[in-house]
């Protein structure tokens, strides 16, 4: 014990004890009141208000803490959303134990009460984040923020819940700033500003890496999110950072913005930049995503056709499509989110697709089918199993297009959603493994070469549950690619091993999809496809290879962590029907 504090004790000594007394006397007559007074039963549809209770703990008056449920109000493997100092908490019961945290997900605030608890993790149904109940730790993406946990006790058959008051303000729990230590000589660069590349360099200092980290971007902006870019045209690129600048300053992450890699040659370790520049590193995290595809036929170049890759596009088609006759070419998720976005703001939009349906190639001919219907109530009209064969324009600008088939379509504005090719055309020919759609294959660890790891939508990596060859265009993927190739740089030896989780929102009408199916043999469908409102199921053998879900969430949530506990049901299973898969990841 220090001098100050023995003497601290010994002043007023006698003043100390006779208010030490006092208060155990009225805590001895509090609980002796609260005994025996069960707080009031829950209701599952409501959150159940907290009963104060009295601590004793120095600095307690920082912390609220109250009897928030009974035990017996949640059974094994259920959540409920409860009250504690009239702030939501999610209370959670596992294994016999129970945890408390933020009712709220640390990405877009959706209440995770909605979403499936599984092993150990709660994941929310909106767009996948996933958390651990112990911790409030991102076990799964896309957030960049971890939630709050607060300290559970039973006692007398009652779930006491304490939490610091701060703790209570936010959900969100940011990391702490890290600062590179200059005596560590070490540099790691990341190329790209996306969500991988934006997740790998927080995750090297959240680890612990003290050297250097930079990231380079060829875009202007700080990594933001680019999900939204077909679903609020409208947001621009400082409304969307996924950090503000003095996140990147505080944790000493260099930002090279607006400077692309010219030369990556992984033999010398050593990168040319568009500024004349080189930079030698340790190793590297490839995070450069893909470059929209464009379309072989003339007039691509004319002015209005635009993609929509970065803000200013987004934000370009908004401003320039009302009352306007928009042709949008690509009817798979770009395409289509871009048609919902602008339908009421035209004068006309017509989609223009290969296949027979929209979203044909990844949900199937009967979803697609019911998709489209969704879009034409919505006044978005169909040319499918056609293709552009030109852009006609007058002075620069596009006026029509022409299909295959010799119709043409008047435009004053095109948007082009042909998917991406994955942007390695910097890499120095003959150094890496390099596929036919130009991504870089990977092993499982995401490692392409001594010292470079490739992750996001330009690696292509050995798929943990069937064994495929895939790449996987998702935002949450590149960012649990991000944390699984900074581990392995520092050391640890990962397996990619989480599951791809996707989401789209047309006309109030929500799509959610977990796992990857490259091909399948059988859909099988539990509910009402026509009203858009089901489960389907795609099998392979008597794999379920894929999960995708219209207006159920929590089901799709529950699906993703039922391939993450290794325990998604066979295929014959779910043909028998009755399936409850919330229920079943709570029971696992
Ligand atoms: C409009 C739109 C909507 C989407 N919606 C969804 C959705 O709802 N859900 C979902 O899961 N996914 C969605 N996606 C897909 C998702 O955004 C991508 O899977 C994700 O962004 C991939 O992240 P990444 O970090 O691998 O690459 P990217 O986000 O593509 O980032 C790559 C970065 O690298 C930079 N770069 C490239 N080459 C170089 C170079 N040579 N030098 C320097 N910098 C370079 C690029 O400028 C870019 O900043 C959407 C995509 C788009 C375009
Ligand atoms: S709000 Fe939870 S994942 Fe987006």
């Amino acid at each position: 014990m220090s001098d100050i504090f023995k003497g601290s004790l010994q002043l007023g000594s006698i003043e100390s004890v006779l208010a030490i007394v006092a208060a155990v006397i009225a805590i001895v007559v509090i609980s002796k009141l609260f005994k025996g007074t069960p707080p009031k039963p829950a209701d599952s549809s409501a959150p159940s208000k907290s009963q104060p209770s009295s601590s004793t703990e120095q600095g307690s008056e920082d912390f609220v803490e109250g009897t928030v449920a009974r035990t017996s109000d949640l059974a094994d493997g259920e959540m409920k959303e409860v009250t504690l100092a009239d702030t939501p908490v999610l209370l959670v019961k596992e294994k016999g134990n129970f945890y408390a945290l933020s009712a709220k997900c640390g990405h877009q605030a959706a209440p995770l009460k909605n979403g499936a608890l599984c092993n150990g993790r709660v994941r929310c149904p909106l767009h996948g984040a996933c958390f651990n109940v112990k911790t409030g730790d991102i076990e799964d993406y896309p957030c960049v923020d971890a939630i709050q946990t607060y300290k559970v006790t039973v006692k007398d058959g009652g779930v006491v819940v304490r939490a610091h008051k701060d703790a209570l303000k936010t959900h969100r729990r940011t990391p702490q700033p890290h600062k590179r230590d200059p005596t560590v000589k070490e540099t790691i660069v990341i190329i790209g500003g996306g969500p991988g590349g934006y997740t790998g360099a927080e995750t090297l200092r959240n680890e612990g890496f003290k050297g250097r980290v930079v990231l380079i971007s060829k875009e202007p902006y700080l990594p933001y999110d680019r999900t939204k870019l077909s679903k609020q045209m409208t947001s621009k690129a400082d409304q969307i950072l996924l950090r503000p600048k003095s996140f990147f300053e505080q944790n000493d992450i260099e930002t090279l913005l607006g400077t692309e890699v010219k030369e990556l040659d992984p033999t010398t370790k050593q990168l040319s930049l568009s500024d004349g520049t080189t930079l030698a590193y340790d190793h590297v995290i490839i995070a450069s995503g893909g470059d929209p595809r464009t379309l072989p036929v003339p007039g691509m170049n004319l002015a209005n056709i635009y993609q929509v890759r970065v803000p200013d596009e987004a934000n370009a088609i908004i401003n320039s499509v009302e009352g306007k006759n928009v042709v949008i070419v690509g009817t798979s998720f770009i395409g289509m989110e871009a048609a919902a976005c602008i339908a009421k703001k035209v004068k006309s939009v017509v989609a223009i697709g290969m296949e027979k349906v929209p979203f044909e190639r990844v949900l199937g001919f009967k979803i697609g089918s019911a998709l489209q219907k969704l879009h034409e109530k919505n006044g978005v009209q169909f040319r499918l199993e056609r293709v552009v064969k030109e852009f006609k324009g007058e002075n620069g600008k596009v006026t029509a297009v022409v299909l295959d088939n010799g119709d043409t379509l008047e435009a004053d504005v095109c948007i082009v959603g042909a998917g991406i090719v994955p942007s390695t055309k910097y890499i120095k020919a003959g150094t890496l493994n390099i596929a036919r759609d130009n991504s870089i294959v990977v092993n499982n660890r995401l490692k392409a070469f001594d010292g470079v790891y490739a992750i996001g939508d330009v690696a292509r990596y050995p798929y943990w549950i069937t064994g495929e060859s895939v790449r996987v265009e998702h935002y949450g993927m590149a960012q649990a690619h991000a944390k699984t190739a900074a581990l392995n740089i520092l050391g640890k030896d990962l397996e990619i091993r989480n599951v791809p989780f996707f989401w789209t929102t047309m006309y109030g009408k929500s799509v959610r999809y977990a796992g990857h199916a490259l091909s399948y043999d059988d859909l099988v469908i539990d509910g009402n496809v026509e009203e858009l409102n089901f489960i389907g199921y795609f099998v392979k053998g008597d794999l379920v290879v894929a999960v995708v879900g219209v207006n159920k969430d929590s089901a799709v949530a529950a699906a993703a962590e039922l391939y993450n506990a290794g325990r998604m049901p066979s295929a014959s299973r779910v043909k028998e029907g009755g399936l409850d898969l919330v229920k079943l990841a709570g029971s696992v």
